[in-house]
């Protein structure tokens, strides 16, 4: 079960993603990003977070601990944004939290190496989950005491939106070569040997454990939230045997514009991709430097 906290203040709304989270301090004096059930993405975004994230945290990969969190819409009523109000409003009862990570930055493949290792098992979990949601656009991944960090696993899962039609669409391939780390050589096959046989019945069951009941209830065609639980343990374990053999790459490229704020890029040489490293010298360096001048300047150089 996921630890249940209750909201005491709505601190800001995060308007980088898409559905309007907001940071919240809860009565346990934590600090969290919420996400809310009365957001127009739905209760299923939840529930992919909580079946994602959860499963993510037991294969080994770093992402921030997941609480629900008690909203009583009053505490946002000193709030002057319409579409915050709104959203509190509709938001009353059992929301999805997770661990606000103080000083943390979004991902930017430029400023950041990732060895081909952490690469693969990201890729492969990501194939795993079909999480269309992690490209170079919108990395969904944090960079916190100098280690990665993933959030964001709402879109996910595509299949849970169609249940008469999930078995077909788990069997589908997943296409990669948009992934922010594509460029860094993930090893595929190395994080598949390690992950797959770590996804077992037992432990799909335990994440499917966590989702509260409540954003369960009423799924046309399920007469139990037991049997709705047991359907993304249906999806996901045949997947986590054969996706590997499924997942495209593209051509490794970092020509992408960096998302660096302009204090970052201009301290942070881009490092030498991994796989060029050995036999580059000087050369390497000189590369380095002529990818940063390219650099776009973002904020005017401030
Ligand atoms: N745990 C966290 N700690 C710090 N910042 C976070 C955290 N989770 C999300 N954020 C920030 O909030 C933004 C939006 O969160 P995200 O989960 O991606 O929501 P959306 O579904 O709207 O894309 C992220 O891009 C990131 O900047
Ligand atoms: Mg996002």
């Amino acid at each position: 079960m996921l630890t249940e906290v209750t909201a005491t203040r709505y601190v800001t709304p995060l308007r980088e993603g898409g559905s309007l989270p907001g940071i919240v301090e809860a009565d346990d004096l934590g600090t969290y990003v919420m996400k809310f059930t009365g957001a127009g993405q739905g209760r299923k975004t939840l529930v992919a977070e909580v079946v994602c994230g959860e499963l993510a945290r037991r294969l080994g990969l770093r992402v921030p601990e997941l609480v629900t969190i008690q909203l009583d819409p009053v505490i946002g009523l000193a709030e002057p944004d319409q579409e915050v109000q709104e959203l509190l409003k509709a938001s009353g009862g059992l929301n999805l939290g997770m661990d606000y990570l103080p000083g943390s930055i979004g991902f930017d493949p430029l400023a950041y190496e990732v060895d081909p290792a952490e690469a693969g098992r990201v890729v492969w979990f990501d194939a795993l989950i079909n999480n269309v949601d992690r490209s170079w656009r919108n990395p969904n991944m944090l960079v916190w005491h100098g280690d990665l960090w993933l959030i964001d696993h709402g879109a996910t899962m595509i299949w849970q939106h169609n249940w008469p039609t999930a078995r077909s669409a788990s069997a589908k391939p997943y296409n990669a070569s948009d992934h922010v780390l594509a460029p860094f050589g993930p090893d595929v096959a190395a994080a598949a040997a390690e992950l797959a046989p770590l996804v077992t019945e037992e432990l799909l069951t335990e994440v499917a454990a966590e989702v509260p009941a409540e954003w369960l209830v009423d799924e046309p065609g399920f007469e139990s939230t037991e049997a709705l639980r047991r359907a993304y343990v249906d999806a996901l374990l045949p997947r986590a045997a054969t996706i590997h053999d499924r997942i495209t790459l593209g051509a490794p490229t970092r020509d992408r514009p960096s998302q660096a704020p302009g204090w970052l890029a201009d301290r942070l040489a881009p490092q030498p991709h991994a796989s060029g490293r050995d036999e580059q010298g000087e050369q390497g360096e000189q590369a380095g430097q002529d990818k940063q001048a390219e650099r776009p300047e973002k904020d005017g150089g401030k």
